[in-house]
């Protein structure tokens, strides 16, 4: 018996010898890495070993991808611009402490390290963070790695890379696209830190830039109005004499993300793990505009997306090619609209533009320790210099900036961006006096659409109130019926329509006919037989939700209908289809909603939106647990309304849907100003005179309840117009953005899904990375 089982004992190791060595995450000098063999890292988070793109079979890479993830995600590659084409390369170390790929049979060098440091015992270790580091065998102090792979990275930005400067070095660790999804071969889209005397970070597509961050404020990028950092992402950057990096972290380590330069689509894309689906997802992209493209509006334009066209010559300015700009051939820029004589008194002056992108620091200068009106002066000396700004924001703002020659790219930043001062004649500048005296007439203008916008909110609610409150009021019920005309049904039944008449309207759910795509499935535009246009929401397949759910999600949605709203036009639940036919519209619905009040304000045609937004409403209205989940509730609703209330009292409108975390729109600035105990400044500068300061107070704090994230922190629309309407103290509202609220275990489930699907952006947007 002992005998047997030594015997078993032996062959086990014997045969597990192999795998056991195979799983080591170091090689030594002695032991290289052969081509069937891989490392793995101490925590098993990657894997470091050789492998063929399944296009390009003929090629070998040594490369490093997730070990934890079933989709085989390479992060980076060591000889991507030199494929191997044997198989019995090998990594080893040289005597001379180097890491190279080599062919021992005809010892071909196919890469190497070039490291001259000396160290006695030299090991490569793959870290749990993705890094494969070369170092001294007794030395883990990350400041003496011999090479690292981080130093040189390939398309993808990891947790903990640094991307950017080591000026002591005279290192750049420039980020690279692969060809294509398929091919690691150096790309032409790179993500490059621009080490200047001011800044900023840059894409290039070719050798023209793409994209800019806009240079560091002191507070984070010009050009991208995201906090640095959030609850789930940890950004920073550092800039000083001896560096200039961007590096981010994950708050919770569990969550999977990285960055990742894409050339198909020209794009900068966080990605994150879903492990619900076991897919990649994309959380954000850079650019995320037109107006972020580089450039867009040419020399001395500003790019505003809020506006149609987006671009517009600067006050003081006209259309080099009036003809070309009226074509939307905005290139050639703007030029001065009358000549300024440099330094000539009465001549010369400065307007001062808020709210800007500073422009392409290409040309500019930089002193930290000037004063603005020291800044004015070193402009004003200069002929060539055309603006000026502080080179720091951060309180009264400080230091100088200046630039020469044409402004580029600048951009008009809703809530966030600087104070831009540009060169103009001096009769321009004059022109602000006169703009001011015409603004008060815009005022009285703007006051009377808010009035009127106020009076269609009162109606809005009083509508949704009966609605609720009072289902067999006559009224309300003549509404309903006119929904219920239309769907020819007796009760709330709607209409079930055949699969395969559906699949026939859509070409099969073809790609072509896609819309685009929410949280809880992709949405196809239809056509049926007797013409009408639909668009049709495909529940995810995935989607656990089941069958008694769906059906009191449709009956809602068809309850919560207006005429002027987006019609449910009926559903098909067969198999494992399950299908929301709705009426088609161009637009979007809440605009048209309002329209019917004849109210202009919110109707910018240019709005960029989600794809989705076509068919259910417009993003920047819907509640979070609808846009992402699909879930619509009684209190979607009151959500909507709190939006449109404190769009109402800032005078902006809020173009994005809201994230979680993300302070770069009207919610999240309504609540950072509201903690801060500023709302005031949340207040439409044009109400300023003719509002009760304390009206609009209280609608900020009512706005802020309505958009609690979870729905039952909402008031109900009853409540609503109960707040409204007296002066009874209010509840004090928590962070809309709700993961940094205390999180109840039933919705622990929902919020880790929701946690990978939209980590924001901001760490994308900011350095390289979106
Ligand atoms: C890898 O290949 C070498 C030589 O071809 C062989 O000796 C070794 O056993 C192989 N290792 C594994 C784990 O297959
Ligand atoms: C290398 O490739 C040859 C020919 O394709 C094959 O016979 C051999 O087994 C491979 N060796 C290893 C170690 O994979
Ligand atoms: C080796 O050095 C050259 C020139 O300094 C550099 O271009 C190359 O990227 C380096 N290679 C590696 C693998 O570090
Ligand atoms: C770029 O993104 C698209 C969509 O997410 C994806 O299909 C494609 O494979 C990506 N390309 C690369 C090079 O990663
Ligand atoms: C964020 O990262 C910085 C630098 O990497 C670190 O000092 C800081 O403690 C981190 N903060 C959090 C909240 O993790
Ligand atoms: C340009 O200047 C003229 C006066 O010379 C003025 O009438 C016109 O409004 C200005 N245009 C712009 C766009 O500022
Ligand atoms: C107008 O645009 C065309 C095409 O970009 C360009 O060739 C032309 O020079 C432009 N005209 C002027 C006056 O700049
Ligand atoms: C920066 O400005 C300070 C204060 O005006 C001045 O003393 C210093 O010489 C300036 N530095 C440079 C490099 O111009
Ligand atoms: C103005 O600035 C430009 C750009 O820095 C420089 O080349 C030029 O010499 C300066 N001119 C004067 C008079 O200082």
């Amino acid at each position: 018996m002992a005998f047997f089982a030594i015997l078993i004992l032996v062959s086990k190791l014997l045969l597990f010898f192999p795998k056991f060595s195979a799983a080591t995450d170091t090689i030594t000098q002695f032991e290289p890495l052969e081509d069937n063999t891989t490392l793995v890292s101490k925590g098993g988070t990657f894997e470091l070993g050789f492998f063929t793109p399944a296009s390009i079979s003929s090629n070998r890479y040594l490369g490093i991808w997730y070990k934890s993830i079933p989709i085989r995600t390479v992060v980076w590659v060591a000889n991507r611009d030199n494929p191997i084409k044997d198989n019995s390369t090998e990594l080893a170390i040289t005597t001379e402490g180097n890491l190279v790929l080599l062919n021992p049979n005809n010892n071909i060098v196919i890469w190497s390290t070039n490291t001259t440091t000396k160290a006695s015992v030299v090991v490569a270790q793959l870290l749990d963070s993705g890094n494969l580091v070369l170092r001294d065998e007794k030395d883990t102090d990350p400041e003496n790695y011999l090479w690292q792979s981080f130093d040189y990275p390939s398309d993808t930005f990891l947790p903990g890379m640094k991307a950017g400067w080591d000026l002591k070095k005279g290192l750049n660790r420039v980020l690279t696209a692969w060809k294509n999804w398929d091919d690691p071969s150096s790309g032409d889209f790179r993500d490059i830190a621009l080490h200047t005397n001011y800044p900023e970070e840059v894409m290039l597509k070719g050798t023209t830039k793409y994209w800019r961050s806009g240079p560091w404020d002191g507070t984070k990028f010009s050009g991208n109005p995201s906090v640095p950092s959030n609850a789930i992402v940890n950004y920073t950057v550092v800039s000083n004499n001896d560096e200039f990096y961007a590096m981010y972290s994950m708050t919770d380590k569990s969550v999977i993300s990285r960055i990742i330069m894409n050339q198909t689509l020209y794009v900068r894309q966080r990605l994150t793990w879903n492990t619900d689906s076991q897919m990649w997802r994309v959380s954000s992209e850079l650019p995320g505009d037109l107006c972020d493209r580089y450039n867009t509006c040419g020399a001395f334009g500003i790019c505003d997306l809020s506006e149609a066209p987006v671009c517009k010559c600067l006050d003081g300015f006209k259309p080099k090619s009036p003809r070309n700009w009226t074509q939307m051939n905005w290139n050639q820029g703007c030029v001065h609209n009358q000549t300024w004589s440099c330094r000539e008194k009465n001549k010369d002056g400065f307007k001062k533009f808020s709210n800007v992108k500073a422009p392409d620091t290409e040309r500019s200068w930089v002193n930290a320790s000037m004063t603005l009106e020291e800044c004015k002066h070193k402009c004003t000396e200069n002929c060539s210099c055309m603006a000026y700004a502080n080179s720091d924001i951060r309180g009264e703002g400080s230091g100088c900036a200046i630039w020469f020659g044409d402004l580029l790219d600048i951009r008009l930043m809703s809530n966030a961006g600087q104070d831009l001062y540009i060169r103009l004649a001096m009769s321009e500048t004059a022109h602000q006096n006169q703009d001011e005296k015409d603004s008060s007439k815009k005022k009285v203008v703007v006051i009377a659409s808010s009035i009127s916008s106020v009076i269609a909110m009162l109606l809005i609610f009083i509508f949704i109130y009966w609605r609720y409150t009072n289902k067999n009021n006559v009224w309300v019920k003549t509404e309903i019926e006119g929904t219920k005309n239309q769907s020819q049904q007796e009760d709330f039944e709607l209409p079930l329509f055949d699969l395969a008449s559906i699949a026939h309207a859509t070409s099969n759910f073809s790609n072509d006919k896609k819309l685009g795509e929410g949280g809880f499935g992709p949405v196809y535009k239809g056509t049926l037989p007797n013409g009408q246009e639909v668009a049709v929401k495909r529940l995810s397949q995935t989607s656990r939700q089941g069958l008694k759910e769906f059906k009191n999600e449709v009956m809602l949605c068809a309850e919560l209908q207006h005429r002027n709203l987006v019609k449910v036009l009926g559903c098909c639940i067969q198999d494992d289809e399950k299908l929301l036919i709705y009426e088609y519209m161009a637009n979007k619905s809440l605009d048209v909603f309002l329209f019917d009040f004849g109210l202009a304000r919110m109707c910018g045609g240019d709005q960029i939106e989600g794809e989705t937004s076509r068919v259910v409403g417009t993003y920047g209205y819907m509640a979070p647990e609808y846009a992402f989940d699909g879930i619509f509730s009684i209190k979607s609703d009151v959500f909507s309304f709190g939006e449109l209330l404190l769009e109402i009292v800032s005078g902006k409108k809020n173009s994005r849907l809201f994230y979680p975390n993300d302070y770069n729109n009207l919610i999240g600035h309504a609540w950072m100003l509201w903690k801060e105990g500023n709302p005031m400044q949340f207040i439409d500068t044009s109400l300023e005179d003719s509002c009760i300061l304390y009206e609009a107070l209280r609608c900020i704090h009512i706005g802020l309840l309505c958009v609690q994230h979870h729905p039952n922190d909402r008031p109900n629309m009853a409540s609503v117009v109960v707040l409204l309407s007296n002066e009874n103290a209010l509840p004090l509202p928590k962070d809309p953005s709700y993961l940094s609220n205390d999180i109840s275990t039933e919705r622990e489930s929902s919020f880790k899904n929701f946690t990978s699907f939209s980590i924001n952006d901001v760490t994308m947007s900011m350095m390289s990375a979106k």
